[in-house]
């Protein structure tokens, strides 16, 4: 008995140490200010037609509790027609994470849904499910949001729209980076994040702007991770912004996984690790999201003229990846297939902007033999339905996919013999673009040598300096991209620049100019 009782003391400090070490103390404070035990909102993801996953975080007065949390889904925003409902439990071992799949729901409805505590409720989200037939659909594509480097404004703009289905995000939702005195805003903590208590307080900095927040609670997110997620350029076994004196790669590749999960509604099987899975929107498209960082990456060659960029046995996506990814591209009977992608697939001459390498060796072209089996399957097919959607390098791109523009034999523009496909790449939300990131004169010398028709003859439109998002339109006669670019990131503001479109005409030969 004697030793229960000076045990007990002891067994409380320790579970309070465990439980305070979920934020940081600044992000704590913050977190705790907005006076609600639901500060960072709520948000939805990964939609079928008939159930969606929803997700929330609680903040309860005592982080040593088990917390009851009941959620309701109705069809109206006032929630009295309700459809789905339940209760569960969460604690401090997830951070106190909430996440649900409400069954049970009609395709192509919009419903509305809730989170309560014994003393609180959460705001109000929106969310659709999947479509279950081939009617139209359309998606807010966007990446790359560096809190440090300017405010959300293309969030905000995606929130206040009433036409999308989903928002996919394409990666770089957070980035792992410390403090510079000279950005827009600070990183909290001010360190680069190395432990589970980092990554989650990184997390919770970004979910606490209001942008975002009201991003998540208006729309369902499709989402994938690129490199920032963990550490600039990761791959399997590292990343390049990964110094041994910073703990063991795969404990921090661990938290890094952990706090992603505890953050953002994905849809697993079984609990596993993995990202990579498809969804269907009825006939119209099949999105297949891809994890092309820590299931499959090999080591990055450092040249471009490395003839280790051949070797086959390097790999983008990892073997099982692959497999999967073949499977479901040859299997998939939708009217479009859409390759939901972190890093720029098609071959591009970069010249200045990718530095001394000229070809950027941390995207696709650095693993031309994954590139190459997901060509053998599309071009093995008759039908050219491929839309490749890519974030990562900060800057808008629409593209031909081809196997080798620079081979006329293989590829002709103007008459669209060899086109595989579309490739769109959004500009960032806020992080660095060409000329931020290298200065005005590498910008004004590389755009123009990127875009001469003898280097990059499958490329038709390029935009360097803007920040923002693209739409994603799909029909039965076209894949329709539409980037919209914002007029600044240095200060909150919804205006826009003018709308620049192109489409790819299903079964078509090649990009075509339209009127946004
Ligand atoms: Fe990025």
């Amino acid at each position: 008995m004697r030793f229960l009782f000076t045990l007990l003391p002891l067994l409380g400090l320790l579970a309070s140490a465990q439980a305070q070490s979920i934020f940081h103390p600044e992000i704590m404070q913050m977190a705790r200010a907005t006076g609600s035990e639901f500060p960072f909102g709520v948000a939805s993801g990964d939609p079928e037609p008939k159930n969606v996953l929803l997700w929330t975080k609680v903040l309860p007065p005592s982080l040593t509790d088990t917390v009851e949390v009941n959620w309701v889904v109705a069809t109206d925003t006032t929630l009295k027609d309700v459809v789905g409902g339940g209760k569960l439990t969460t604690n401090s071992a997830s951070a106190f994470t909430v996440q649900i799949e409400q069954q049970g729901l009609e395709p192509s409805t919009t419903y509305f849904y809730c989170f309560f505590t014994a003393t609180d409720s959460s705001a109000i989200g929106r969310t659709r499910t999947a479509s279950q037939n081939g009617e139209d659909l359309r998606f807010a594509v966007a990446s790359c949001a560096n809190y440090q480097t300017g405010y959300f404004n293309a969030y905000g703009h995606m929130a206040k729209r009433n036409d999308i289905n989903a928002i996919l995000f394409l990666g770089d939702y957070i980035y792992e980076y410390g403090t510079r005195e000279d950005l827009v805003r600070l990183h909290i903590p001010a360190t680069e994040i190395l432990t589970l208590e980092d990554y989650r307080s990184r997390y919770a900095q970004y979910r606490l702007d209001a942008d975002l927040m009201e991003a998540h609670r208006l729309h369902p997110f499709i989402t994938i991770w690129d490199d920032h997620e963990f550490a600039n350029n990761t791959y399997v076994d590292g990343a390049d912004n990964h110094q041994d004196d910073e703990d063991d790669w795969e404990k921090r590749k661990g938290h890094a996984r952990q706090a992603f999960y505890e953050w953002i509604p994905v849809r697993r099987q079984a609990e596993s690790s993995k990202l990579y899975r498809s969804l269907n929107y009825g006939s119209m498209a099949e999105l297949f999201m891809i994890d092309g960082r820590v299931e499959g990456r090999s080591i990055p060659v450092e040249d471009f003229n490395d003839v280790l960029r051949y070797d086959t046995a390097r790999t983008m996506l990892g073997a099982t990846q692959r497999m999967w990814l073949k499977q479901g591209l040859s299997n998939s009977k939708a009217h479009w297939r859409v390759l939901v992608n972190d890093v720029m697939f098609a071959p591009m001459d970069l010249g200045k902007m990718a530095g001394a390498r000229r070809y950027n060796m941390d995207a696709w072209d650095g693993y031309e033999g994954d590139r190459s089996r997901i060509l053998d399957i599309i071009e093995n097919d008759s039908m050219r339905n491929l839309v490749v959607v890519t974030g990562d390098i900060h800057t808008a791109w629409g593209i031909d996919v081809t196997r080798n523009p620079m081979d006329k034999t293989s590829y002709n523009r103007r008459k669209g013999n060899g086109v595989l496909g579309a490739e769109f790449v959004t500009s960032s939300i806020s992080s660095p673009n060409l000329d931020e990131m290298r200065g005005k004169l590498t910008a004004k010398l590389a755009v123009p040598y990127i875009k001469a028709r003898k280097r990059n003859p499958h490329l038709y439109f390029l935009n360097a300096k803007d920040h923002g998002y693209m739409l994603l339109e799909l029909t039965e006669k076209e894949a329709k991209c539409t980037w919209v670019f914002m007029k600044s990131i240095l200060k909150p503001s919804l205006k826009i620049r003018p709308l620049h479109s192109l489409a790819f005409p299903h079964n078509g030969r090649g990009l075509e100019k339209r009127n946004p």
